[in-house]
């Protein structure tokens, strides 16, 4: 029996709701055809937007939208995206296929997407290949609530009033797609670019968090040397200046070049993968610790913007548009991710699963009509009750599974919080393919004699597909009982448990 301890009277950090935040990039058939479809489509939308999409995100609260990328980002010039679409330019999508991109998905369209979502806007500005003056342009005609030349083209261009950019990432990946950068010389790019990103509100609910770009994986050099160069021979002053530093992490179960695929697997790739993904907490201590030294009051927040699996793309499929199904095995690879982050939510302020719809761990597949939710979808479903609650103190026995030495992991894993209502929140996931563990839960401070459960629990393979769309689904789950100081319930093989104690 394994026991797990919550301590409701020792609160820890606010877990900000935007842990669970997304990433669109354009890139394959993520914004076109997966969000927007454009007016005329015969798929029911509003404004372009596809209303099953919009409707499928509202539900599952996405708080926060990243966009226009990741490597597109770098490449992306605002003004070819506003404007009459008659009259937008044409180009090449060189990082994600060559294809043509149209531009008639841009700023007004992301506003408008995220107008519908009712969540908040993270744009990253281009560093790579854009000017100071195009960022800060950017930013102007986004913001600016006045007189000048930016604010009356927004006008012109049908929106009058500005919009609430809340974060703005300067650059993408500098290190690789975004320019190939040393972290300093790239550090000197951020504090020179930053200046421009200018805040035109006094009011402090208004104000643009600035986000500069992190580590990849590992890499402590780049997190290292950008902070050192950021706040070298300047008064830190961290809100206005650097709000937040990225991390990109991705789980390729066998390596980058091979990556393996996204449904066939056995049961050494599915712990191995779980292992990879568990790497996270390791990633998120490592590069905290630099970033300790630099910012002890951990005042930069760590944006982990791009996160998630990353498989062969299926079969048949266009090898630059990053088109994978999602399984049980993605649903426990977000499960437990999100345990982690909220677990760090006292440095972890953001993160952005990558991405959205129909590229990489989407919680949405479309095709033509169809749309359907991902077995991640349901996770982000099940675990959006964490989102703005408190964390709490929590401990579980864990035993370490798995098939082979290096890639063992902790049968499971655990976060909880106390939300608005004063309900008590917690996520459990049981990373083992086999073997269900029965648990004891010791809640202290509070009574727990109101509550209900939810899982999500089939065979690790199991997916939603176009046929069967609803394969994969939370089920109420009546396994939990209480007993004298908490609860106890056996948490199934493969599964991920929500419960909520009222
Ligand atoms: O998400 C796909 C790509 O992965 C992004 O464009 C890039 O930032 C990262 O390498």
């Amino acid at each position: 029996m394994a026991k797990y301890i919550i301590n409701t009277e020792h609160k820890k950090s606010k877990i900000n709701k935007e842990i669970y935040g997304h990433f669109s990039e354009h890139l394959g058939r993520c914004i076109y055809e997966g969000l927007y479809v454009g007016e005329n489509s015969d798929i029911p939308n509003t404004n372009g937007m596809r209303n099953d999409v919009v409707e499928a995100l509202r539900e599952m609260r996405i708080p926060v939208l990243r966009w226009p990328g990741g490597c597109f980002a770098d490449e992306y010039h605002w003004r070819d995206g506003i404007g009459p679409k008659e009259n937008r330019k044409k180009m090449i999508n060189t990082h994600w296929g060559g294809v043509v991109e149209d531009n008639s998905f841009g700023t007004h369209e992301f506003m408008e997407l995220c107008r519908q979502l009712g969540c908040e806007t993270y744009i990253n500005g281009n560093v790579g290949s854009g000017t100071v003056q195009e960022m800060s342009e950017w930013v102007e005609y986004m913001t600016f609530n006045g007189v000048s030349p930016m604010a009356s083209m927004r006008a012109e261009n049908g929106h009058k009033d500005a919009w609430k950019v809340d974060f703005f990432g300067v650059g993408n990946e500098n290190w690789g797609c975004g320019g190939n950068m040393t972290p300093e010389f790239y550090g000197d790019m951020y504090r020179r670019y930053q200046t421009y990103v200018r805040q035109y509100s006094d009011d402090p609910e208004k104000q643009i968090k600035k986000i500069a770009c992190g580590a990849n994986v590992a890499d402590t050099e780049w997190t290292e040397g950008v902070m050192k160069t950021c706040f070298r021979h300047c008064e830190p002053k961290f809100h206005g200046f650097m709000d937040g530093l990225s991390l990109h992490y991705y789980v390729h179960p066998e390596g980058w070049e091979i990556k393996g695929s996204a449904t066939e697997f056995d049961e050494k790739v599915w712990y191995k993968t779980l292992a990879k993904a568990l790497y996270m907490e390791d990633l998120i201590n490592m590069h905290g610790t630099i970033m300790d030294k630099y910012d002890p009051e951990k005042k930069v927040a760590m944006i982990v913007d791009e996160w998630g699996t990353w498989f062969t793309v299926e079969p048949g499929t266009h090898p630059g548009f990053l088109y994978q199904q999602n399984t049980m095995r993605d649903a426990l690879v977000a499960g437990l991710t999100l345990n982690i982050f909220n677990k760090h939510s006292d440095r972890v302020k953001m993160a952005n699963i990558a991405q959205l719809v129909n590229v990489l761990q989407s919680v949405i597949l479309t095709e033509g009509p169809k749309m359907l939710k991902t077995p991640t979808w349901h996770i982000f479903n099940m675990y959006k009750y964490h989102q703005d609650a408190t964390l709490l103190d929590s401990y579980i026995e864990t035993e370490t599974i798995g098939e082979e030495e290096e890639y063992m992991v902790p049968n499971l894993t655990e976060s909880a919080s106390v939300d608005a209502d004063g309900k008590l929140q917690i996520t459990i996931t049981n990373l083992s393919a086999t073997d269900s563990y029965p648990v004891e839960t010791m809640i202290t401070g509070r009574k727990a004699e109101k509550f209900s459960a939810e899982i999500l629990c089939e065979e690790m393979h199991a997916k939603n597909t176009f046929d069967e769309p609803d394969a994969v689904h939370t089920k109420n789950f009546d396994g939990v009982e209480k007993i004298h100081g908490g609860l106890k319930f056996t948490i199934p093989a493969c599964s991920v448990l929500h419960i909520t104690v009222e």
